[in-house]
């Protein structure tokens, strides 16, 4: 069912200076800084020739890493998207299969502009998973 593997999110405190990371000590391609304000983070975008790197820093008072950074002080990995063909399939046969899909259960927009769920980590290896829609 997954398919392939759209990103590696890194959830990070300053993303100024993990940006330079990548791009100057890792040698990276880093896009700037893309605030999402409904997602409640900034992102940064790193392009690899075979999948893609997101860095996260929390935007706005209550974003929804900050448990994840009080919890990770040097930051982390966040979760990792995988791409489906058909999210509403997907999730489908998640459920029949006794997985939990977080939030009511309907694709929302991620930040790429595709339909994305998120789910639990504990059915998952201890990894938040994101699938969207390829
Ligand atoms: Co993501």
């Amino acid at each position: 069912m997954i398919g392939r593997l759209n990103h590696v999110a890194i959830a990070v405190r300053d993303i100024a200076k993990a940006s330079a990371v990548y791009r100057d000590v890792l040698g990276a391609q880093v896009s700037d800084v893309v605030p999402q304000p409904e997602h409640g983070v900034n992102t940064v975008f790193i392009t690899l020739p075979n999948t893609k790197i997101e860095l996260l820093e929390p935007l706005g008072d209550h974003s929804p890493i900050d448990k994840f950074l009080e919890r990770n002080a040097d930051g982390g990995i966040h979760h990792i998207c995988y791409e489906v063909d058909d999210i509403i399939a997907a999730r489908d046969r998640l459920l029949e299969r006794g997985a939990r899909v977080l939030g009511t259960g309907d694709p929302k927009i991620g930040a790429h502009g595709k339909p994305v769920l998120f789910l639990h980590p504990k059915d998952f290896c201890g990894t938040l998973v994101e699938l969207e829609q390829a």
